[in-house]
Parts: structure tokens; sequence; C-alpha cells
């Protein structure tokens, strides 16, 4: 009987570790698939694929411009144009396809760097597309040069449909790209499903076995009883009862789980106490299913298109139900979604967003400081943003969260003149430490509280 039982639990234990071994080898190719994604995420990953295969695929092409010229054009039009043109799709803004043969390069570059001044000059052409696009306004690019205009034309043509076996190949190549960028997402995703359903049929084949083998104790019990042969010492065996009473007599039991007890209190106590003003990882319900993985994610739009004063001011700003106008008045105009930003709009009312971070009123904080002058991507603070359907506090926004990456951090110094006597100064006294923003008093109690 004993040796049965100390063969079947080895059984048990084998069949266990053949299971939980692919588990956890999943287990860790999935962490690998997220790490992958956060450090590329699915936008970037697609944009600099795409630069890298259109200069690949151009350079043999005829009259297709310079591979350098086009693979500029690419990011600027993901960064400035993407959201509302496609070269071969209508978005907004119309299908660009053919423009280089639709217009010339003279009237495009006073035309994306202010398309309301054309307009306004009573140019035909750009009236009758004005007034066809139902009078929507294309931003102004003042910042960007011809040359630059050029090369995004550039890039537009080398991206047109049937324009030529190079240029094709380059389509193509971005696409592929693309794809395999979202099916890797996706893998990542799945990998957590798969794993969920591997742990629930692990539990569901234990718990059967457990109830086999009671089954199977019973049966040989009952056999054995019916026995006629069994010696003194088989009978003891066979009618040996557990001695609870006794077990709940032990005061070595009682004792290990008096303490295991009030370990886990212990534990409990203290997590719950260091937790108290602790909000990482809050994630409400906001009030329209806005999500920035579409938006920041699959369709690239740069932050700073709704968060309009991250760069320039202390707060980000939260986008008003006008900057998403922009886009739906066309996008989506039917669904349930969106009419509720079109009725925030006829009730004058602004959408009631739910605010996720949150400092204590007694800290300052200053985006412009931290983005502009830093030059740290928001990513650093919020997280992957462009992957959330529904925003969460990914930091812990703590003081030993602020100070240590200040004691950590070397200063953006470089191209700023304010810095250059500090560094000689720096530089001077003790040029073995890196100057980080606590060598600069980013430290000091009055530069995040008065
Ligand atoms: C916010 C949306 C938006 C953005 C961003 C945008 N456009 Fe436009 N674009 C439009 C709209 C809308 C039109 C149609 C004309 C109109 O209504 O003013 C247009 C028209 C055009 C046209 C004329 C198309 C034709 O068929 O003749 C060109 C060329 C163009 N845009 C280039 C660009 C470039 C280059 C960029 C990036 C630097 C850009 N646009 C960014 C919305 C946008
Ligand atoms: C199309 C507009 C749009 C774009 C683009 C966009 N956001 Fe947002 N963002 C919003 C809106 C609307 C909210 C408020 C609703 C919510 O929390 O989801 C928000 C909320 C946030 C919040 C949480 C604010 C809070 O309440 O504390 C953060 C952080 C944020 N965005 C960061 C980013 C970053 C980083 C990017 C670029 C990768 C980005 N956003 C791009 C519209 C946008
Ligand atoms: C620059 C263009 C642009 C702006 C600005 C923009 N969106 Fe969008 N939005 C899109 C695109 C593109 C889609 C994807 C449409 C699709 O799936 O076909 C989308 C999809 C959505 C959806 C999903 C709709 C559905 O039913 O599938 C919601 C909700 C939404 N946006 C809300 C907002 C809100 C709220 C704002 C303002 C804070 C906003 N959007 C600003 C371009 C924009
Ligand atoms: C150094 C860390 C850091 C970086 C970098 C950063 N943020 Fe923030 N962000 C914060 C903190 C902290 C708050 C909470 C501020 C508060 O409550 O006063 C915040 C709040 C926000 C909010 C809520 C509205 C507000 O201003 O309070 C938005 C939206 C936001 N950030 C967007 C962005 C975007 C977009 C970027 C990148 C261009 C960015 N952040 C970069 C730390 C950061
Ligand atoms: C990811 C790193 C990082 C985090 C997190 C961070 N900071 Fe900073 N902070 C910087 C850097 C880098 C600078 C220096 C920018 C510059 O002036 O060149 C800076 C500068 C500052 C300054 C100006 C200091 C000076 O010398 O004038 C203040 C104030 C500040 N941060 C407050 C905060 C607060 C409050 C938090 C937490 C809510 C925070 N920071 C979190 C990196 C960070
Ligand atoms: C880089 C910015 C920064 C610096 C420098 C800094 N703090 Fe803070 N401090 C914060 C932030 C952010 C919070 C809010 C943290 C939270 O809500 O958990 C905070 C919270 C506090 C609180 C807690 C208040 C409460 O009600 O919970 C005290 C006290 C405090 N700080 C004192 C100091 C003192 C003293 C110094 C100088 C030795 C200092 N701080 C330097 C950013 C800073």
């Amino acid at each position: 009987m004993n040796s049965f039982l100390s063969r079947t639990s080895s059984w048990v234990l084998a069949l266990f570790l053949a299971l939980a071994g692919p588990a956890l080898a999943q287990d860790a190719a999935s962490t690998a698939n997220v790490s992958k994604a956060g450090v590329a995420p699915g936008g970037a990953a697609t944009a600099s694929a795409g630069a890298a295969a259109a200069p690949a695929a151009a350079a043999p092409g005829s009259g297709g411009g310079d591979a350098a010229a086009i693979a500029a054009g690419d990011a600027l039009f993901k960064n400035n144009c993407a959201q509302c043109h496609a070269v071969n799709d209508k978005v907004v803004g119309p299908a660009l396809a053919g423009i280089s043969k639709r217009r010339t390069i003279s009237w495009l570059i006073p035309w994306v760097h202010n398309s309301s001044k054309v307009i306004a000059s009573g140019d035909e052409y750009a009236v009758k597309l004005f007034n066809d696009n139902g009078k929507q306004q294309m931003p102004a690019f003042p910042q960007l040069s011809d040359k630059e205009i050029t090369s995004i034309i550039a890039w537009v043509t080398s991206q047109e449909g049937g324009g030529g076996g190079a240029a094709a190949t380059a389509a193509t190549g971005g696409v592929t790209t693309g794809n395999a960028a979202a099916a890797d997402g996706a893998d990542a995703s799945g990998g957590g499903k798969y794993m969920d359903v591997l742990l629930i049929v692990l539990v569901v084949v234990l718990i059967v076995l457990v109830v086999t083998l009671a089954i199977i104790a019973n049966l040989m019990k009952d056999v054995l009883q019916g026995r006629k042969d069994l010696d003194g010492r088989d009978v003891e065996i066979l009618e040996q009862r557990f001695n609870w009473a006794g077990l709940y007599q032990s005061s070595a039991l009682r004792g290990i789980v008096g303490v295991v007890f009030a370990l886990v209190l212990l534990y409990v106590g203290v997590q719950s106490v260091m937790a108290v003003g602790l909000t990482q990882g809050y994630q409400p319900t906001q009030p329209i299913a806005f999500s920035h993985k579409i938006h920041a994610g699959e369709n690239n739009i740069n932050c700073a298109y709704c968060h309009t004063s991250v760069y320039k001011g202390k707060s980000a700003n939260i986008p008003s139900a006008n900057i998403c106008m922009n886009c739906h008045s066309q996008i989506k105009t039917e669904s349930p979604e969106i009419k509720k930003i079109y009725r925030a709009i006829e009730r004058k009312q602004p959408i009631q967003w739910v605010r996720v971070h949150n400092l204590p009123d007694l800290a300052y904080f200053n985006h412009s400081q931290h983005t502009q002058v830093g030059g740290i991507q928001c990513q650093t603070c919020h997280g992957p943003i462009q992957n959330m359907e529904v925003v969460y506090q990914y930091s812990a926004l703590t003081m030993g969260w602020c100070i240590n990456c200040h004691r950590e951090t070397p200063l953006n110094t470089k191209g700023n003149a304010y810095y250059d006597n500090l560094v000689k100064l720096h530089d001077k006294s003790n040029s073995a430490v890196p100057f980080t923003v606590s060598s600069n008093g980013g430290t000091e109690c009055s530069k995040c509280h008065y």
C-alpha cells in the first residue's frame, strides 16, 4: 500500500513537471515578446522599417528621386501629415497619390506652408479643393523648409500604387514590416491568454488526479478487507485511522500555524501602510472609450497634437472636443462613442475625462522642463502609452521616484547656452562625477516645494 502510494505520487510529480515545463518556457517567451514591443513600439518600428526599406528599393529606380530625400520624406510625412493623409486612400484630406502630376512643386510649397493663404489668394484649384473637402482647414506648416516639403512629395511619389517596379517594392516592403510588427504585438497578448488557459487546465488535471487516487485507494482497501490471509500487522495498517485529535493538540503544529499567520498579517499590514496615498496602476473608466493605442499607436498621431502645451508649459493639457472634431467630423461619424463627442459639443459642456495622474498641490512639476529642456521621452514617465487601450498610471509618482531620477540622470546640456558656464564650473571642481540634475541642485527641497 505504502509503496503503491509513493509510486503514484512520483507519477503525479513527473506529470506535473512535464506539464509545467512548456508552461514556464511559454512564460519566458511571452515576456521576451513584451519587452521587445516595449523597446520598439509598433508604430515606431513600422516607421523606421519603412524608412529603411524605401531607399534600398528605390535606389535602382529611375526618376524616383534621391534615396536619402525619400527616407527623410517618409519620417516627415509620418510625423506631420499621416494623421490626415494617406498615399492611396482618403483620410481627412485627399489621397496624395499623383500629387506631383496634379500640382507643380512651386504650388505645393506655399500650400503646405500656409494653405489658407493660397485659398485666400483666390487660386481656383485651391478654392475648389477647399470646398470639395467640406471647407476643412489643413494646418499650416511654416516650420518645414522647401527642401523638406520636396522630400515629402518625393516620398509620396515613391509610394504611389502602380508607379513602377521599384516604387511598388518599397511600398510592399513597408506594408509587410508593418504587418510583422502588428503580428508581434498580437503574439504577446496571445501568449498571456495561452498561459491562463494552460494554468486552468493544469489545476483541473491535478484535481481529477487527486480524486482518482482517493477512489483507487478506497477500492484497494475494500479489496484487501475482503481477504482472509492477512496477518496482524497488515490488518493494523489497514485499519489505521488518521489521528486528527492528536494533530489538533500538537503544540509544534499550533506554533507553526501561529507564526505563519502572524507573518502573513505583518506582510499585508506593511504592504497596505506603504501603499497609503500610492495610486500606481490607477486606471479609471473614461466617459468615452478613447484609445491611445488607436490614435497614438496605430495612427501615429503626435502626442503634442492633442496635449498641446506639453513642450511649452507646466501642464500637458487634455484636448478639448474641438480637437477631436478636426478628424471626427469625418471619421467614424456613426459610431456611438463618437456621437458622445457631438453631444458634448451640442450641450456646450466639456467631456468629463477622469484625471489619472495627480500630484498633491504641495509639489511642483513642470512638463516643459522635462520634455523640452531635459529631452526626456513621455514613455520614460508614462510607460507605453501608445499601446494602452485605457490609460493607467505607470510610475509611482512618489518623491523618491522624482529624486532617484534626478540623482541618476545627466543633464541635457548640449546646445543649451544656459548651461555652458555651469558645465565649465562643474568640470573644474569634480569632473570625475557626471553633471546630473542633482549636482545642479535638483534635489533641493525648494525646487519642488515652495
Ligand atoms: C489636420 C489634417 C491635415 C494635416 C495634418 C495635413 N493635411 Fe494636407 N490636407 C488636409 C485637407 C482637409 C486637405 C483638403 C484641402 C482643404 O480642405 O483645405 C488637404 C490637402 C492637401 C494637399 C492637396 C491635395 C490635392 O489633392 O491637391 C496636399 C498636397 C497636402 N494636403 C499636403 C499635406 C502635407 C505635405 C502635410 C504634412 C506636412 C499635410 N498635408 C498635413 C488636411 C491635412
Ligand atoms: C487624439 C488625441 C490624443 C493623442 C494623439 C494623445 N493623447 Fe493622451 N490623452 C488624450 C485624451 C482625450 C486623454 C484623456 C482621456 C484618457 O485618459 O484616456 C488623454 C490622457 C493622457 C494621459 C493621462 C492624463 C491624466 O489624466 O493623468 C497621459 C499620460 C497621456 N494622455 C499621454 C499621452 C502620450 C504620451 C501620447 C503620445 C504617445 C498621447 N497621450 C497622445 C488624447 C490624446
Ligand atoms: C488626427 C485625427 C484624429 C483625432 C484628432 C482624433 N481621432 Fe479618434 N480616431 C481617429 C482614427 C483614424 C480612428 C480609427 C477609425 C477606424 O477605426 O476606422 C479613430 C477612432 C476613434 C474612436 C473609436 C471609434 C469606434 O467606434 O471604433 C474613438 C472613440 C475616438 N477615435 C475618439 C476620439 C476622441 C475622444 C478624440 C479627441 C480627444 C479623438 N478621437 C481625436 C482619428 C482621430
Ligand atoms: C519626468 C516625467 C514626465 C515626463 C517625461 C512626461 N510626463 Fe506627463 N506627467 C508627469 C507627472 C508627474 C504628471 C502629474 C502632474 C500633476 O499632477 O501636476 C503628468 C501628467 C500628465 C498629463 C495629465 C495632465 C497634466 O498635465 O497634469 C498628461 C496629459 C501628460 N502628463 C502627458 C505627457 C506627454 C504627452 C508627455 C511627453 C511629451 C509627458 N507627459 C512627459 C510626468 C511626466
Ligand atoms: C526620468 C527622470 C526624471 C523624473 C522621473 C523626474 N525628473 Fe525632474 N528633472 C529631470 C531632468 C533631466 C531635469 C533637468 C532638465 C534641465 O533643466 O535640463 C529635471 C528638472 C527638474 C526640475 C528643475 C530643477 C532645476 O534645477 O531647476 C524640477 C523642479 C523637477 N525636475 C521636478 C520633478 C518632480 C516634482 C518630479 C516627480 C513628480 C520629477 N522632477 C521627476 C528628470 C526627471
Ligand atoms: C524632485 C522633487 C522633490 C524634491 C527635491 C523634494 N521633494 Fe518632497 N515631495 C515631492 C513630491 C512629488 C511629493 C509628493 C509625493 C506623494 O504624493 O507621494 C513630495 C512629498 C513630500 C512630503 C510629504 C507630504 C505629504 O503630505 O505626504 C514631505 C514632508 C516632503 N516632500 C518634504 C521634502 C523635503 C524636506 C525635501 C528636501 C530634503 C523635499 N521634500 C525635496 C517632490 C520633491
